[in-house]
């Protein structure tokens, strides 16, 4: 076990590269680019959840000042994509992913896009929108999912798995029973979707795009558009969050592109904040029943997790909800079931901790449930069914650090003052509960391309095709490469947001670091290979040494005569500006063969709930990650940070409506759909394990982002039982369901 490492307050040591940038308001964000003789785009929406548009009413629009152009169904210019096999039905290959925008008169979900209206400027193509009517023929529609998920018909199955006796913990003594759900919750980042594309001649394209993966975006238009990849650039300078809504190209993504052709400008389309919750994903809704036994020991007996969570009519999303019940503590017996319920909605995604953060809600629950019919402490509960091997595949963890979280929390929290009488605490007139829970979530490393460019004049800069949404990609890739070619950061620069870089991966899954990370080591000893080559060829003193003779250290080839040379005088003798090398690194493909890869989180929460309104204040929350090792320490602790945020968000706030009458959702804005703002905030302790793990990647880094948020759900819901004797099992436990 190394040190943990823990946040120290105003350390500016890993300060972000580009914070300055973006605070000060000089980043350029993806709807900030201006291009000369630029049009707007604006959507039309559908206002009802399904049916056909028997007639679009544009004559209005049209005739308003400024109007270029209204796409839609009737006068959509063909999207290759749509069907790029329509001559050969037997060819197999790219098939198109969600909605076809503008490609027939068929409606599938309240607020899908039905028409454009390009204007010469935003105001006008904006008032001309209001304009764009349609006429519809409606058809009975099905948006309500807990009304819906117990017909059997409806559901779509997505996977079973058993070990051991299935349904186990009915004939246990020590056992509980029961569901949980969670509503929709739409991700609500700060910057709205936005794209810009422009044609630069008939088979050229230049799209600026929020994308959480640039060659993602770009793979899907060379599809959807029938270009060849070489052919399209895609810039993502700056994202301003995503928490996965920017992980694939949505429906604006198309139609910006199809407008620009067809009116021969760059057209620039920003979606609305109503409209990121109807056209660019969510988490969906869920409902889980876990029933869960242990021995008098407690030692698990028995878990049986079923899960059902929505999709939609035109696109199957899954996100293997149960998978946690499977792993994550050792049990002999395990059923799980998971199935997918089309209903009249748009099609949800990925949103922070796909999957783990919904089954980790009930999972987490429910053995805080089961602690407390057998009276055992839920740490010791957790510590009695820890295991080494993972249960499903039988390999062992690379590195699995829990048992050190449980303690850093416990001692953190102060988890001795936790009443084991739920509701027997009070502290100036409030009730007060503790509570804890842990989060997972796959860890791994994805491919990954850099370029690196060593500079005669001392600096060195390297270059990927990744996006950074916020975790601080940059700083990260700035540390791990002046650590190994031993230079100052301030001379060291990572540039990414271009498919002109080599290829990098979607920033998703927590990845990023420990993909592109790896591809920065294979850059750098590349680099430290050519400066050694180098040297034989142009340096007298080097002239007889074998490349394994010269040593690298701190931008110094040496020998072991002691003749030595600084690598920028290297260069310049060899009479070049600059030395570059691009190295792919691979997937962690063997590695997954022989061993389990997981990111492990405790989340440990102290709370105040007030007796008679229910109203929540959460007093402090101590957050351990092992995660690997932290390569940049501020942006790592703001990972955590804003991962716990949304975690409370999700317990306590976040919930998108829908109103069954319109298959509508109710609160799509920032005025009802309530993230949690600073005064939500409670104070906030991170604690690193801060172990390597050098199976995953030579960075040492497995990955934060999902298992910042992943637990704090439950650990917060957990103590609210602790303070009050209510459970709550549906999310968020808003004041009305604990007064009553
Ligand atoms: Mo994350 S849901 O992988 O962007």
């Amino acid at each position: 076990m190394g040190q943990p490492t823990f946040y120290i307050e105003n350390n500016f040591e890993d300060e972000r590269v580009d914070g300055i940038d973006k605070v000060t308001g000089k980043a350029t964000y993806s709807a900030e680019h201006d291009i000369e003789n630029m049009a707007y785009a604006v959507f039309v929406c559908s206002t009802i959840p399904k049916g056909a548009i028997s007639n679009m009413q544009v004559g209005a629009a049209k005739n308003a000042p400024g109007v270029l152009d209204i796409i839609h169904h009737l006068n959509c210019p063909v999207v290759p994509g749509y069907n790029p096999y329509f001559k050969d039905p037997n060819k197999k290959g790219y098939e198109w992913r969600g909605l076809k925008v503008f490609n027939n008169n068929l409606v599938y979900s309240y607020g899908q896009p039905i028409a454009l209206v390009v204007a010469d400027t935003l105001e006008r193509a904006v008032y001309a929108a209001s304009l764009v009517k349609a006429t519809y023929v409606k058809e009975a529609f099905s948006t309500n999912f807990q009304e819906d998920r117990t017909k059997e018909s409806r559901l779509k199955k997505s996977g079973d798995y058993k070990r051991g006796e299935a349904d186990f913990y009915k004939t246990a003594a020590y056992k509980i029973e029961a569901e949980y759900d969670i509503p929709i919750e739409t991700h609500n980042p700060m910057e709205l979707h936005a794209t810009t594309a422009v044609w630069n001649g008939e088979n050229q394209l230049t799209v600026y795009d929020k994308s959480q993966g640039p060659k993602g975006t770009q793979r899907d238009l060379a599809n959807n558009f029938g270009l060849e990849e070489k052919n399209i650039r895609v810039v993502t300078e700056f994202v301003g969050g995503a928490f996965g809504s920017a992980l694939r190209s949505w429906p604006h993504v198309t139609a910006a592109v199809i407008a620009a052709k067809k009116t021969k400008r760059p057209v620039k389309l920003m979606i609305t904040r109503e409209q990121m919750f109807t056209t660019v994903g969510y988490r969906p809704e869920a409902w889980q029943k876990i029933g869960i036994s242990a021995n008098e020991d407690g030692t698990l007996s028995g878990i049986t997790h079923h899960a059902v969570s929505n999709t939609s009519s035109y696109e199957d999303f899954g996100e293997g909800i149960v998978n946690v019940s499977q792993f994550l503590y050792g049990c002999p017996n395990v059923n799980t079931s998971y199935r997918l319920l089309p209903l009249d909605l748009n099609t949800p995604t990925w949103m922070r901790g796909p999957g783990p953060a919904t089954g980790c809600f009930a999972l987490e629950s429910a053995l805080d449930e089961l602690s407390y019919v057998l009276k055992m402490d839920p740490i010791e509960l957790r510590l009695r069914n820890d295991v080494s091997v993972h249960p499903v595949n039988k390999l062992p963890w690379t590195t699995r650090f829990l048992k050190e979280c449980y303690a850093l929390g416990k001692k953190g929290i102060g988890w001795q003052n936790r009443p084991t009488e739920p509701g027997s605490l009070k502290e100036n007139g409030m009730l007060v509960g503790y509570g804890m829970a842990v989060g997972v979530f796959g860890a791994g490393r994805g491919q990954a391309a850099a370029k690196g460019i060593l500079k005669a004049d001392g600096t060195f800069v390297m270059q990927s095709a990744v996006s950074d949404m916020g975790p601080g990609t940059a700083t990260a890739m700035v540390n791990i490469g002046a650590e190994l070619m031993g230079l100052a950061k301030q001379k060291v620069f990572f540039e990414l947001g271009d498919t002109n870089f080599p290829p990098g991966p979607t920033q998703g899954g927590s990845g990023s670091t420990s993909a592109i990370g790896t591809a920065i080591n294979a850059v750098c000893a590349a680099l430290q290979e050519n400066l050694k080559e180098l040297a034989i060829a142009h340096i007298p003193a080097f002239k007889y040494a074998k490349p394994a003779d010269i040593t690298y250290k701190n931008g110094k080839l040496s020998l072991a005569t002691g003749d030595s040379i600084q690598y920028t005088e290297v260069i310049s003798k060899a009479d070049k500006p600059l030395i570059e090398v691009v190295k792919d690194a691979a997937r962690a493909t063997a590695e997954a063969q022989k061993y389990a890869m997981n990111s492990f989180s405790a989340h440990f929460v102290k709370l105040h709930v007030h007796p008679i309104t229910g109203v929540i204040s959460i007093k402090h929350i101590v957050s351990v990650a092992d995660c690997g090792k932290i390569i940049a320490i501020n942006p790592a602790r703001s990972q955590m940070v804003g991962g716990v945020v949304g975690g409370i968000g999700m317990a306590l706030t976040e919930e998108t409506v829908v109103d069954h009458r319109y298959g509508k959702y109710m609160n799509a804005n920032f005025a009802d759909y309530h993230v949690p703002v600073n005064a939500d905030a409670p104070p906030m302790d991170i604690y690193f394990i801060n172990e390597p793990d050098h199976i995953i990647s030579p960075t040492g880094a497995k990955g934060i982002g999902e298992i910042a948020l992943v637990g704090v759900a439950p650990a917060i819901a957990n103590a609210v039982y602790n303070a009050t004797g209510k459970r709550i099992r549906r999310l968020p436990i808003t004041p009305d369901k604990l007064v009553g």
